[in-house]
C-alpha cells in the first residue's frame, strides 16, 4: 500500500517526516524520493539490523535522513536530542518486516528451527519467547493466545504448553510448533494458514508489548505534529486497529485532528496475491487541526 501511505502523509517537499518503523527502509526511500532534495527523513527502529540494511538502502540519499536505534513510543526524546519540534508527517508500519521473519534467526518463523527469542530489539533486558512460554501461569498464557493470536483452543493449548515444558524446556521454535500441532489443525485441506501462525503473532505480541507501546505513542503522538501534519498507521492486528480507530475518534471529537478515513483502507486482491501477509492491513489516516 506503498502509493496509499504515500498520498496520506501529503508529502511536501522542505518538511520533516518521521518512520516510527523504518524496518529495511522500502516507505523511508519512496518518501526521500518524493521529498526531492529538500527535506528530511527521521527513520526508528527496535532491531539494530534491520536499521544497517535501511542507512546502506538509504545512503544515496546521502545527508537528508537521520536514523535512531528507538521505540517510535520515545519519538518526543529524540525530537528533542535532535532539536526539531515537529514533523509533517509520522508512518507507522506495525508489526513485522520480511527480513526479520526469514532471517534474523530470532524464532519469529514457524518454518525454520531457531531460538525462541522474538524480540525487536535484542538489547532489550525482557522476557523472550522461551522465557514466557517457560515461566507464565496457565492463565496468563492463555490469555496471550486468546487476546493477541484470537486463538479459540487458547485454553487447551496453554495446558498443553505447561505440560510439555514439565517434560523439557521450551526453546526452539520447532518445540513449540509441535506442541501447537497436536491442539490446532489446519481449517482445511486446502488452508494457506498454518496452525502455529496466530500463536506465533500473539508470543511476538507479548513479548514486544506490541499494543502497549502503540498506546503510548497515540497517546502522545498529536504534540509531535505541527499543524495540518498527518499521521498515518498501517496496522495487521485487529487489536492494533482498535486503538488506531479509538483514539482517531477520540481525537476528532476533541477537535485535535480530524480522521481523513473513517473507514480503514484495505489492500487491493493484487497486492495480496503477491504479498500474501498483506491480507490483513488496515491503513488509517489522520490530520491534525
Ligand atoms: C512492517 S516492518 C516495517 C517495514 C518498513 N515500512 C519498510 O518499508 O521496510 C515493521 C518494523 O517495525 C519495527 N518495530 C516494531 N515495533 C517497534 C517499535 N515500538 N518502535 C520502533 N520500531 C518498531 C520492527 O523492528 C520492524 O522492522
Amino acid at each position: 500500500m506503498v502509493m496509499e501511505v504515500l498520498a496520506g502523509l501529503n508529502i511536501r517537499p522542505g518538511r520533516l517526516y518521521v518512520d516510527g518503523t523504518v524496518g529495511e527502509g522500502g516507505h523511508a526511500a519512496a518518501i526521500l524520493d518524493r521529498l526531492l532534495q529538500a527535506g528530511e527523513l527521521i527513520g526508528l527502529d527496535k532491531n539494530p539490523d534491520v536499521l544497517q540494511r535501511a542507512a546502506s538502502r538509504l545512503a544515496p540519499y546521502t545527508s537528508r535522513f537521520r536514523l535512531f536505534h528507538r521505540s517510535f513510543s520515545q519519538l518526543g526524546e529524540v525530537l528533542e536530542a535532535i532539536q526539531v519540534q515537529e514533523a509533517a508527517g509520522i508512518l507507522l508500519d506495525l508489526g513485522l518486516s520480511l527480513y526479520l521473519l526469514e532471517h534474523s534467526g530470532r524464532g519469529f518463523s514457524f518454518r525454520r528451527d531457531e531460538p525462541l527469542d522474538m524480540r525487536f530489539d535484542p538489547l532489550e533486558p525482557v522476557p523472550t519467547a522461551a522465557d514466557l512460554l517457560n515461566t507464565s501461569s496457565p492463565s496468563e498464557l492463555e490469555t496471550i493466545f486468546r487476546a493477541y493470536g484470537e486463538e479459540p483452543q487458547a485454553r487447551l493449548l496453554a495446558r498443553r504448553v505447561v505440560e510439555a515444558r514439565r517434560r523439557r524446556p521450551f526453546r526452539t521454535t520447532r518445540d513449540l510448533v509441535e506442541v501447537v500441532t497436536t491442539v490446532i489443525r489446519p481449517k482445511g485441506p486446502r488452508s494457506r494458514i498454518h496452525p502455529a501462525t496466530r500463536v506465533f503473532q500473539a508470543l511476538r505480541i507479548a513479548v514486544n508489548r506490541e499494543l502497549e507501546e502503540l498506546e503510548t505513542f497515540l497517546s502522545r503522538a498529536p504534540d509531535w505534529l505541527a499543524p495540518q501534519g498527518r499521521l498515518v498507521v498501517l496496522s495487521y492486528h485487529s487489536l492494533e486497529d482498535r486503538l488506531v480507530k479509538q483514539r482517531f475518534l477520540e481525537w476528532e471529537r476533541g477537535g485535535v485532528a480530524k480522521r481523513l478515513t473513517k473507514k480503514p483502507s484495505r489492500p487491493g486482491p493484487e497486492e495480496v496475491r503477491r504479498n500474501p501477509r498483506a491480507r490483513t492491513a488496515r491503513l488509517r489516516i489522520a490530520e491534525k487541526i
